[in-house]
C-alpha cells in the first residue's frame, strides 16, 4: 500500500481519498438525498433507499457531457431498466427550460451502478449532483426547477418555490422588478418553509426586493417569493469571488446548507474545490453602507475589512445573526482561512445607498 500511495501516478487518487475523508457520505435530508462525485468514485453500486416508495431523480453535470457520468446508471432491479445519469441531466421541458426528473413511480429496488473502472483517477471525473426526492413528498410541493447550465426562464410569475440546481458553484441573479419579498435557502424544494423539517436556515431574506446576485458555492438554491408578481431570474456557472457590494448577496463555504438537523460533517463536495479559506472582494460604483448578518460555527476568524480605511471586523465561534456594518465604502474584503465541515457559516450582506 505504501508503494501505491507514493507512486506518482496514484497521486490524484490519494488527493481524492484525502478530500473524500474530510467528510463522507451523501447528504440525507428528511425527504431527499443529495449525491456528489465522491459518493460514486471507487464504488460499484450506490443503493437508492430513498426510491423504495418511488422517487424523482434530478441530475446536473458540468461540463454537460462526460464519459465518466455516462457510465453511472440508474438500475431498476424489478424491470431491469437502465438510465444513465448523463441522460437524466439533459431532461428538460423545451418551452420553459424547467428540469425534468427521471421518475421512479412504483415501489422497487433501485441503485446507481458505476460501470467505470474502480481505479479511474479523479482527473478523469467531473462534478455531478444527483438530487433524489421522495416522490409523494415532491408531489405535495408547487415548484419549478432549473439547471444552471441551461436555465432560460421567461419573466413569469413564480411558482411556490423556484429551485436552481448545478453540479458545482454557480451564479443566480434576479432583476429588481415588481414589489416582492423572498427567502432563499441552500436546499432543494423539499426544505423551503420557515418551519422546514431539517431546520435549514435562510441564506438570504428580505421584505424589500431590490433584485439579487447570489454566487452559490454548492448545487442547490431555492427561493420562495411571497407575492405572485413577475420575476426575472437567470443562472449560469459564472461563480466568482468578485462581488457587487451594491447588490444583496451572501457568502458561504463550499457545500454549506445551513440545515441544523443534518450531520454538519456531510456536505456536497466539488472536485477541485476543497475546504480551505477564500477571499472575496466586494466593490461598488459609488459609496454604500453594507449590513452584514452572520451565522457561524467556526474556530478561525471570519474577517470583514473595509479597504478604504483598513478597519477590520472579525467574527468567530458560534454566532447567530451577528451584525457588522461597513459604512460609506466602495471596497470591502471578506476572508476566512478555514471552515472545514462540520464548521461553516453564512454571511449575508445588504447594501443601502449613502
Ligand atoms: C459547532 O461545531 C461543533 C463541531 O462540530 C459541534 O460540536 C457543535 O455542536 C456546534 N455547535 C452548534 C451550536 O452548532
Amino acid at each position: 500500500l505504501k508503494g501505491i500511495l507514493t507512486h506518482p501516478s496514484m497521486f490524484p487518487l490519494v488527493c481524492l481519498l484525502a478530500l473524500a475523508h474530510v467528510t463522507s457520505g451523501a447528504v440525507e435530508f428528511s425527504h431527499a438525498t443529495l449525491y456528489d462525485i465522491y459518493d460514486f468514485a471507487g464504488e460499484k453500486e450506490v443503493p437508492l433507499p430513498r426510491c423504495d416508495n418511488g422517487c424523482l431523480i434530478f441530475a446536473s453535470i458540468q461540463p454537460s457531457q462526460h464519459p465518466y457520468i455516462d457510465q453511472l446508471i440508474v438500475h431498476d432491479y424489478t424491470t431491469g431498466k437502465d438510465m444513465s445519469i448523463q441522460a437524466i441531466s439533459k431532461m428538460q421541458q423545451d418551452s420553459t427550460s424547467q428540469k425534468l426528473p427521471y421518475e421512479l413511480s412504483v415501489k422497487g429496488r433501485y441503485s446507481i451502478l458505476n460501470l467505470n473502472d474502480f481505479l479511474t483517477p479523479y482527473i478523469m471525473m467531473t462534478d455531478v449532483a444527483v438530487y433524489v426526492v421522495d416522490r409523494a413528498y415532491a408531489q405535495s410541493v408547487d415548484y419549478e426547477i432549473y439547471d444552471a447550465g441551461s436555465m432560460a426562464r421567461a419573466n413569469v410569475v413564480p411558482k411556490g418555490v423556484v429551485t436552481v440546481m448545478g453540479a458545482r458553484q454557480m451564479f443566480v441573479k434576479a432583476d429588481k422588478g415588481a414589489a416582492n419579498s423572498f427567502t432563499a435557502r441552500l436546499t432543494g424544494f423539499d426544505n423551503t418553509a420557515d418551519n422546514n423539517v431539517d431546520e435549514c436556515t435562510y441564506a438570504y431574506k428580505t421584505q424589500t426586493f431590490e433584485g439579487f446576485e447570489f454566487h452559490v458555492n454548492g448545487p442547490l438554491i431555492s427561493v420562495v417569493f411571497d407575492k405572485k408578481n413577475l420575476v426575472a431570474i437567470q443562472a449560469n456557472y459564472n461563480w466568482q469571488n468578485f462581488r457587487d457590494l451594491s447588490k444583496a448577496g451572501f457568502i458561504a463555504p463550499p457545500g454549506y446548507n445551513g440545515c441544523a438537523k443534518l450531520n454538519p460533517a456531510k456536505v456536497f463536495r466539488q472536485l477541485d474545490n476543497g475546504f480551505y479559506g477564500e477571499e472575496f472582494d466586494l466593490h461598488s460604483t459609488g459609496k454604500v453602507s453594507a449590513t452584514w448578518d452572520i451565522d457561524c460555527n467556526v474556530t478561525q476568524d471570519l474577517v470583514i475589512k473595509d479597504m478604504t480605511n483598513s478597519k477590520r471586523n472579525t467574527v468567530t465561534g458560534v454566532k447567530k445573526n451577528a451584525q457588522i456594518v461597513t459604512e460609506n465604502t466602495d471596497f470591502v474584503t471578506f476572508f476566512y482561512s478555514e471552515a472545514t465541515p462540520p464548521h461553516g457559516f453564512v454571511a449575508r450582506h445588504t447594501p443601502s445607498r449613502v
